[in-house]
């Protein structure tokens, strides 16, 4: 993720009060939020933590990536809440476990552990993923191969987001990464790395892999993912397959989340209209990431800077990517 910049406590605290302010937009809460991400320090951590109280289900997802983003281990406790607390909504729970799997530290294992067999499946892979890459970072670096690995990772992924697992090494066919990501029998986190990897090798041929899991996989984790990937790469060619994961009532609103939020990126024409429409959807997580991605939008097109509030201060530092959670 991008770097971390320093900012007065002022400006801070002038965020947490409009974050707090109950006439504040989820919109700009989002963009408070995405400033409050790149900010250095334990004020703009304890302002995150504050967003966790917001009635949004969405929102509080977002603050949950975002805390895996910054790979603070300050936030290992309260993620740990977050999973353990089984009457929040599963799709926070999937972000507190994955962000504890981009954090990564000794004390990220037990929670992870305890919920391996969590009765909410997408929240039993996703532990099930975490501690697979803990320990396959654990592993590579202890075998020193590591550093080539992760270089080798880095430098081939045009991407800033911390990812889940890390892609599978670029020297795999694309037939063969699309066979690993399509098979059922495939254990999830080698299906990820094929994810990863199709991604970072980009094009028409692994947009339609990637795209074929829709119809294929049986796991919401999976394809929520996927969708994400694809607002990644911002393809064109994906935006049929959004389209139709958008539109069906019967997939998992944490699927359909992320392709609104891919349309968003993608921002096609077709897309904008069909986020229009879905603005209205009578699931509010989807409803929401519609209005969130139409904002998001809007301020690109305004010639936004980047995506976030300043508190009245022009950025010091490069635009992170504006990319919402996956
Ligand atoms: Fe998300
Ligand atoms: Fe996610």
């Amino acid at each position: 993720m991008a770097a971390l910049v320093e900012r007065d406590d002022a400006v801070v605290q002038g965020l947490l009060d409009k974050l707090r302010n109950p006439a504040t937009s989820l919109p700009a809460k989002y963009r408070i939020l995405f400033s409050l991400r790149g900010i250095a320090g334990p004020a703009a951590h304890a302002a995150m933590l504050e967003g966790l109280k917001d009635p949004s289900a969405l929102f509080r997802h977002e603050v949950a990536y975002c805390l895996g983003q910054r790979q603070d281990p300050a936030a290992v406790a309260t993620l740990k809440r977050i999973l353990k607390d089984d009457c929040e909504h599963p799709m926070v729970r999937h972000e507190a476990g994955e962000a504890l799997g981009a954090i990564g530290t000794e004390e990220c294992l037990a929670p992870l552990r305890e919920h391996l067999q969590d009765p909410c499946p997408e929240v039993a892979h996703t532990c099930q993923l975490a501690l697979q890459r803990i320990e396959h970072f654990a592993a590579a670096a202890a075998a020193q191969q590591a550093a080539e690995e992760a270089d080798a990772n880095a430098s081939e992924s045009r991407y800033y987001s911390v990812d889940p697992t890390p892609a599978a090494p670029a020297s795999i066919p694309l037939p063969q990464l699309r066979a690993s990501l399509l098979d059922e029998q495939e254990a999830i986190f080698q299906r990820y790395r094929a994810m990863f990897a199709l991604r970072n090798r980009g094009g028409d041929e692994a947009v339609q892999a990637l795209g074929a899991s829709f119809s294929s996989a049986s796991s919401a984790l999976l394809k929520h993912e996927v969708a994400y990937v694809l607002g990644q790469m911002q393809d064109a060619h994906a935006v049929a397959t959004l389209k139709r994961v958008l539109e069906d009532p019967a997939e998992n609103p944490m699927v359909r989340h992320e392709a609104a939020e891919a349309m968003g990126a993608i921002a096609e024409p077709e897309c904008i209209e069909l986020l229009k429409q879905y603005t209205k959807d009578p699931e509010p997580i989807v409803a929401d990431s519609c209005i969130v991605a139409l904002d998001m939008l809007e301020f690109e097109h305004s010639g936004g800077f980047q995506y976030a509030d300043d508190g009245g201060q022009p950025a010091a530092a490069p635009p992170a990517e504006v990319t919402a959670s996956a």
